[in-house]
């Protein structure tokens, strides 16, 4: 489970995420919608430990990310623009993780065969396309077999039979009882993935619905439309003139 509790984070005194309280809980995919600049990769950030919050505090499984012990065992994470070691084949990249969190070869070869990287597991991270990061990222997040997963935007650069096995990766993870956080753009595909929806704007929640149910209280025939009218006054970034 992963609790948000009251977060607040700023950015020269601009609130990134403004007192922000959700939970995921195990058992179901949360998808974690917003538009862009909404504060789902700084909450994201804030639960991995990654960024300090203000106020509030994000746990997993009721700790904090630096409470834990062997994290990659207690939580996965494919973060946004993950920097990779470029001289690095995706097998030393995960040996690497895997060493420091007391797993072994046999857990870098299960996730290398579960995100179709076997044939690839030998070539430096460089030369890898956007699809083939993303998998790399997904490996190494199920490296430790952990309860709770935490995707950002996994679907960016896949081909479409890799949004069909992400689709369904997220939700054989969450059938096993696990917390499964994705964020996305892609309303289509959340709609088919998600069971649960947290929608955030400008930093605060808007909704915290099961999908059916935010569906009817939103309007809209699709997730598209009732996600663009929950959202509209929270818009910050608006393409041509309007
Ligand atoms: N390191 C940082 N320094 C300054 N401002 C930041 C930093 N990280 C995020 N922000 C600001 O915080 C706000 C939230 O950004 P965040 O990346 O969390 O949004 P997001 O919901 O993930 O958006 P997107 O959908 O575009 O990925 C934005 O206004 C952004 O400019
Ligand atoms: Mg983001």
């Amino acid at each position: 489970m992963i609790e948000i509790e009251h977060l607040t984070k700023r950015y020269r005194g601009h609130a990134a995420v403004d007192d922000l309280s959700f939970t995921a809980a195990p058992g179901r995919v949360t998808g974690f919608l917003g538009p862009n600049g909404a504060g789902k990769s700084t909450t994201i950030r804030a639960v991995l430990g990654l960024d300090r919050p203000d106020a509030g505090r994000a746990l997993i499984g009721g700790r904090r990310y630096a409470e834990l012990d062997r994290p990659l065992t207690r939580v996965g994470a494919l973060l946004e623009a993950e920097a990779l070691h470029p001289g690095r084949t995706a097998y030393h990249h995960l040996l690497w993780q895997a060493k420091s969190n007391g797993l072994g070869r046999e857990r870098v070869e299960a996730v290398l065969a579960e995100t179709g990287l076997t044939d690839a597991a030998s070539r430096r991270t460089r030369g890898f396309s956007l699809g083939m990061r993303q998998r790399l990222g997904v490996a190494a997040a199920l490296l430790g077999d952990p309860e709770v997963l935490i995707l950002d935007e996994p679907v960016n650069g896949l081909d479409p039979e890799g949004v069909v096995w992400i689709r369904e990766l997220m939700k054989r993870l969450a059938a096993e009882g696990r917390t499964v956080l994705v964020s996305s753009h892609l309303m289509a595909e959340m709609a088919l993935t998600a069971e649960h929806l947290v929608v955030i704007g400008k930093g605060r929640l808007l909704a915290d619905l099961p999908l059916d149910a935010f569906m009817a209280a939103n309007g809209g025939s699709t997730l598209e439309e009732a996600f663009m009218q929950l959202t509209n006054g929270s818009v910050e970034y608006r393409g041509g003139a309007r």
